[in-house]
């Protein structure tokens, strides 16, 4: 299979920017990834990283203010950066869906649950009213919501966290979608309703083949389903890799902090120990690597100069001086 075919969405060189009063914020600097279809694509940073931008460019959702300065989003080879609202909206409603970071952005208050599922198969399909509310009756039962038929009379307040979630996941797989966009969509929930929401996710991903995207902040929870993680900071991926190579073999000194302050099963009894510092500032990104100011192992040149990606191991990469700096020595050795 060609390279071409083999990727459902390739974005290549990423530049989305917020235009405030206060100047430009680029939220995505330079973003590159492939994804393929079936698979899973793993995308974790801390808060203000750039995950939920990258997710909402791929969508062509920004906000008024934002715009996607420089790059391509290809989807089966076509850019779709050319792409007119209404071949956009089709896209949106029938190849790429979202779920939601806080469902309540997505469910309208003031609306039943199955009026706003029927509305949305009617709109991207030609299905009849009837045929509509089977359909939504069916991705209900699909995803666990008991007694489907009376849920879809009820408004979204009289659901649950859980059951939000799920009537959301629900929603946005009614048109099959190629690609599924999940923006935290376990945060709010408690684990055991996470691992069963994330279970849920990958058993529809075998019946319905779509690939998905997971963003997160929360290394652990994903890494089992994912085939590639993307390690964002200051809107740029910092690292890339397979889940084993991330884990056990991590090559970016944020990396490294991000693992030191979650728990593991293997080692228990190591103390976890925060990043230091706080969060960059977007408006005013450091001249050399966005981590610098708060990386304990940073040398003089990243004080100045950003890391390109480095190649570690196979199909593992990392955008830091340190891993530049180790090749030189065991050159010279
Ligand atoms: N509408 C906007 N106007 C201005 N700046 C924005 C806007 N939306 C996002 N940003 C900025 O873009 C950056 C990236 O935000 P983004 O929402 O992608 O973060 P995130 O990685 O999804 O974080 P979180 O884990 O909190 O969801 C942040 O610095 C944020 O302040
Ligand atoms: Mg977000």
């Amino acid at each position: 299979m060609s390279e071409e075919n083999k990727n459902i969405l390739s974005v290549q060189n990423l530049h989305t920017s917020f235009f405030t009063d206060n100047g430009e914020v680029t939220a995505v600097n330079g973003v590159n990834f492939n994804l393929e279809k079936g698979k899973t694509l793993g995308i974790v940073g801390e808060s203000g990283s750039g995950k939920s931008v990258t997710a909402y460019s791929i969508m062509q959702i920004l906000a008024q203010t934002g715009k996607v300065t420089e790059g391509k989003i290809l989807y089966n080879g076509e850019n779709i950066l050319d792409w007119n609202d209404k071949k956009l909206q089709k896209f949106r409603g029938e190849n790429v869906s979202i779920i939601f970071q806080d469902p309540m952005t997505s469910l309208n208050p003031t609306f039943t649950v199955g009026y706003q599922m029927i509305e949305a198969v009617r709109l991207h399909t030609n299905k009849t009213k009837e045929e509509a509310k089977a359909r939504a009756i069916e991705m209900l039962t699909l995803v666990g919501v008991n007694e489907p038929e009376a849920r879809i009379k009820q408004y979204p307040h009289e659901l649950s966290g859980g059951m939000r979630q799920r009537v959301m996941i629900a929603m946005s797989l009614c048109c099959e979608p190629d690609i599924l966009i999940a923006d935290e969509p376990t945060t709010a929930l408690d684990v055991t309703i996470q691992a069963q929401i994330l279970e849920l996710m990958q058993d529809l991903q075998k019946k319905l083949g779509m690939a998905i995207i997971m963003v997160t902040h929360d290394l652990g929870v994903i890494a089992s389903m994912c085939d590639e993680i993307l390690v964002m900071y200051g809107g740029r991926i910092c690292e890339r890799g397979t889940a084993d190579e991330i884990f056990y073999n991590p090559c970016h000194e944020y990396t490294k902090g991000l693992l030191r302050s979650i728990p593991r099963v293997d080692n228990m009894n190591e103390k976890l120990v925060p990043i230091g510092g706080t969060p960059i500032n977007m408006l005013n990104m450091p001249e050399g690597c966005a981590f610098c100011p708060r990386c304990a192992n940073a040398l003089k040149i990243c004080l100045t100069e950003k890391p390109e990606e480095y190649q570690v191991g196979e199909d593992h990469l990392a955008s830091c001086w340190m891993n530049v700096k180790e090749l030189i020595e065991s050159e010279e050795a």
